[in-house]
């Protein structure tokens, strides 16, 4: 019996170390999760809430010139308050600093894009990590008809002014032609691991 109770506690070190990484202990998930969600809650709040006041006060064209001042800074004054790094990335990006550019960021988006799919999962979010930062994922949805103005259909939805103010401003711009509910970008917050 002891003999057997020796063998199974050696074999759930081992199992257990297998997502170990070799300096440091494996990290606490939910609770990364729910630190992301926080963060990205907040983050979203706050895009969505500057966004909603610049239309009510310059009109869409006027929004997105303030967008296009605005949008980085804000995440970055974020990024420092909250001691992290937050980005929103897309494969089909606006800012051309907001592209899919590591391993990490392209796997997130496959997965993210599967996770859309399945009505089953309802936080669209995901972790991953490498030797010194994990990384946070989450699914922006083009969740509000507002988006459409900026993000939809040319002429349908984006008006002449509107296609012309990003055209100008982005001229590699990638970010129209969504429908409501599709999938336009994701969450990226990287956390330091040794906190
Ligand atoms: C007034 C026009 C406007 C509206 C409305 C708008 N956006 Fe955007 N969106 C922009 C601009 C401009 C950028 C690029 C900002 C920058 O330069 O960082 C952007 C960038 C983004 C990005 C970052 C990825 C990229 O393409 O660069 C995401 C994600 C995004 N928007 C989602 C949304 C969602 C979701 C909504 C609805 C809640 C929305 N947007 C509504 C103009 C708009």
């Amino acid at each position: 019996m002891k003999h057997l109770f020796f063998v199974v506690s050696l074999m759930a070190l081992i199992s257990c170390g297998e997502n170990l990484s070799k300096t440091r202990g494996e990290i606490d998930k939910t609770a990364l999760l729910a630190k992301g969600d926080s963060i990205a809650m907040i983050a979203q709040k706050t895009l969505v809430g500057k966004l909603t006041s610049a239309i009510s006060e310059r009109g869409v064209p006027g929004a997105v010139a303030f967008c296009n001042l605005n949008a980085m800074p804000l995440t970055d004054s974020l990024s420092m308050s909250n001691n992290v790094g937050i980005q929103r990335l897309s494969d089909k990006n606006r800012n051309p600093a907001n592209t899919l550019s590591s391993i990490h960021d392209k796997e997130a988006w496959t997965k993210i894009q599967k996770m859309m799919a399945d009505t089953g999962i309802k936080d669209k979010h995901l972790l991953m990590e490498d030797k010194n930062s994990v990384y946070y994922y989450k699914a922006i949805p083009l969740g509000m008809p507002l988006c459409l103005n900026c993000h939809g259909q040319k002429d349908k939805d984006i008006a002449p002014d509107v296609f012309k103010i990003i055209s100008e401003k982005y001229p590699q711009d990638k970010a129209i032609g969504y429908e409501a509910g599709q999938l336009r970008g994701m969450w990226k917050i990287k956390m330091p691991v040794n906190e």
